[in-house]
């Protein structure tokens, strides 16, 4: 079998740390990247889109693409991989959805459900009964306190800290820094402390 991690550019690399970190160094791994198509990267290969052939894992950060994408590859048949860095802590009871990456130092507490492709970066905690949705992202160093849900595709920055209980909506943004201290409506972008809406 071959892994293909998709999108070799920063977090790609880091899906591909935690995976020389799991330690299954017999298993061949190539990028695929459209712009970067037949160069390498970390000295793997790095292949077009259509030439992905076997298990997959996105690791692209915009959402939009990493949902767009792994549509594709699982419409064609392809299965999605979950990836966890061995120092990253899953707690009891918490269940990780398929082409889910989960990066060295992240905390994820008990009783959580993250649902398909979601990512979890380093450094970040998650509290107990999280229910993060398809697509979400935590960036590094983010704290989610118990019981929040991220809706689908949505992103909490670095650094952000979610309030317990909270739910930030489909497709919102939580800004780096940020202390959400109320729900977050969809497709909202929030910043400051306390989180308000962002002014563009
Ligand atoms: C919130 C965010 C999406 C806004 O992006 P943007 O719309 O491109 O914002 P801009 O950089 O154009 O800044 C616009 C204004 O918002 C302010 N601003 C931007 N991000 C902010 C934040 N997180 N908190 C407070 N203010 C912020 C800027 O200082 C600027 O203010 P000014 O007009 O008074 O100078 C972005 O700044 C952010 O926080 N992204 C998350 C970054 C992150 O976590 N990266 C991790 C990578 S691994």
């Amino acid at each position: 079998m071959t892994l293909f991690i998709v999108g070799a550019g920063g977090f790609g690399r880091e899906t591909y740390d935690a995976v020389l970190a799991a330690g299954d160094s017999t298993e061949p791994v190539m990028f695929c990247d459209h712009a970067l198509a037949g160069e390498k990267t970390r000295g793997l290969p790095v292949v077009h889109p259509d030439e992905v052939d076997d298990d997959f894992v996105v690791a692209i950060s915009d959402p939009d693409a990493r949902a767009r994408l792994s549509a594709g590859l699982e419409g064609r048949g392809l299965t999605p991989r979950t990836i966890v860095h061995p120092r990253a802590v899953i707690g009891p009871e918490t269940v990780l959805g398929a082409g889910s990456v989960v990066l060295a130092m992240a905390y994820v507490s008990s009783s959580c459900v993250l649902g398909r492709h979601v990512q979890i970066s380093y450094n970040t905690t998650l509290g107990h009964d999280c229910r993060l949705s398809d697509v979400t992202t935590v960036l590094p160093g983010a704290n989610v306190a118990g019981s929040v849900h991220l809706a689908t595709g949505a992103t909490v920055g670095s650094n952000a800290f979610v309030r317990q209980g909270l739910t930030v909506g489909a497709g919102a943004f939580v800004g780096a820094g940020a202390v959400v201290t109320r729900d977050v409506a969809a497709r909202t972008v929030v910043v400051g402390v306390p989180a308000r809406p962002h002014a563009r």
